[in-house]
């Protein structure tokens, strides 16, 4: 569970390009198979305490079915990847001037049968939400297992993204894009990066 440095695979210029060009970036075989244990491990051993996402308030909405467990201090393997993902940002600012200077995410869990219908994470720039980071950590993942990212790029092109294991997905919160139904179980830790005005 030592991941402290920025894996070979990031890639940076790749993912400065991607993120311009297009609006996202796929990075695949982010981390070691061992701290892809320990996270999956540290997810899966709280299954009983996710909570259906479309509750929010007490208001049930119906645009998606999955179930979340919002992360703090209390997952110290998940916290290493919101560090990594920290440092990532460090780049973000200082090639687009971005100002995150925050960091939230929760666990996702899609059973079968479940999805998430098409949304932006940050519509008409109402939240503070600048990239969206979705990490994959289920085992493997099948072409035809359904669960797929459907994505809009900046250019309003769709792409249909699988969920690999240990692919890490990055994209502007606003843009439209959608999770189709899973066959299977489906893991991952939905992450965005923020520009909070509340902190300094
Ligand atoms: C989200 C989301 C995409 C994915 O959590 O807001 O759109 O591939 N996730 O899990
Ligand atoms: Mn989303």
């Amino acid at each position: 569970m030592s991941e402290h440095v920025l894996p070979e695979s990031y890639h940076i210029d790749h993912i400065l390009d991607a993120l311009e060009q297009q609006g996202f970036a796929i990075v695949d075989d982010v981390y070691t198979p061992h701290y892809c244990q320990n996270l999956q491990e540290e997810c899966t051993s709280h299954l009983n305490q996710f909570r259906e996402a479309a509750i929010q308030h007490g208001v049930v909405s119906r645009i998606r079915s999955d179930q979340i467990l919002w992360i703090d201090e209390s997952f110290p393997c998940a916290q290493q990847h919101l560090q990594n993902l920290k440092q990532l940002s460090q780049h973000f600012n200082q090639n687009f001037f971005l100002g995150i200077n925050e960091v939230e995410a929760h666990f996702a869990c899609y059973d079968a049968g479940q999805f998430y219908a098409r949304h932006r994470d940050n519509p008409q720039a109402k939240n503070d939400r600048i990239i969206s980071a979705v990490y994959y950590l289920h085992d493997t993942w099948h072409a035809d297992w359904g669960g797929q990212l459907h994505l809009q790029d900046k250019q309003q092109h769709w792409h249909i993204l699988q969920p690999k294991a240990n692919r890490l997905v990055l994209f502007q919160s606003d843009l439209l894009h959608e999770v189709f139904i899973a066959q299977h179980q489906r893991l991952s830790i939905t992450a965005w990066l923020r520009c909070s005005r509340l902190i300094e």
